[in-house]
């Protein structure tokens, strides 16, 4: 039998636990499963491409046939590079398809032989989105159970102070 290479592209800014839940299902199903990171995707991405690059690596750790690389430029161009034949994409409510069915044709005209193939995250994750989570960790509330806890760590360090002490301000009242 052959081996199944399907990549995993994203922007994973920051990896959330949608993401990883994708991964492992991913993992299941395919020989190997390369996590890709888009560079440039964001003008000013909260974390570098270095930055994303690590924690995915550690979250990914435990799962043996799961590596993770950065690429730029068509999405197609890097699954042909890596000899991939398949790109797996997460859909976690109608709202995503007509995009990722967009996506996906487009890559089916750029380079026919290569399979989308859609995964849903389990039920909990999806309303999950990293620009939600950047945006709630940002105003302040809690992002506790959407993104692994290292990840939570690390959004935690970056946000503005101002933030940072109004959220200590309200574990100490008891609020949050
Ligand atoms: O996590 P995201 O932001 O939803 O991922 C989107 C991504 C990176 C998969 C998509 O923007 C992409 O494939 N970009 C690379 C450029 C490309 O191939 N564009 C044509 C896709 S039809």
């Amino acid at each position: 039998m052959k081996k199944v290479t399907a990549i995993y592209p994203g922007s994973f800014d920051p990896p959330t636990n949608g993401h990883l839940d994708l991964i492992e299902r991913g993992s299941l199903i395919f020989d190997e499963l390369r996590v890709a990171i888009l560079r440039n995707s964001e003008k000013q991405p909260l974390f570098s491409l270095g930055e994303r690059k690590n924690m995915l690596e550690e979250l990914t750790a435990p799962f043996k046939n799961v590596s993770v690389d950065t690429f730029e430029g068509l999405t197609v161009d890097f699954a042909v590079k890596v000899k991939a034949k398949a790109i797996l994409r997460g859909i976690r409510a109608i709202s995503d398809y007509e995009y990722e069915l967009q996506m996906a044709l487009m890559n089916r005209k750029l380079h026919p032989e290569l399979e989308t193939v859609f995964m849903m995250p389990a039920e909990q994750y999806s309303y999950l989105s990293s620009r939600l989570v950047r945006e709630v960790a940002q105003l302040g509330g809690s992002i506790a159970g959407l993104v692994p806890e290292l990840v939570e760590e690390r959004v935690r360090g970056k946000l503005d102070p101002a933030v940072k002490l109004q959220n200590a301000r309200q574990s100490k009242a008891g609020k949050r």
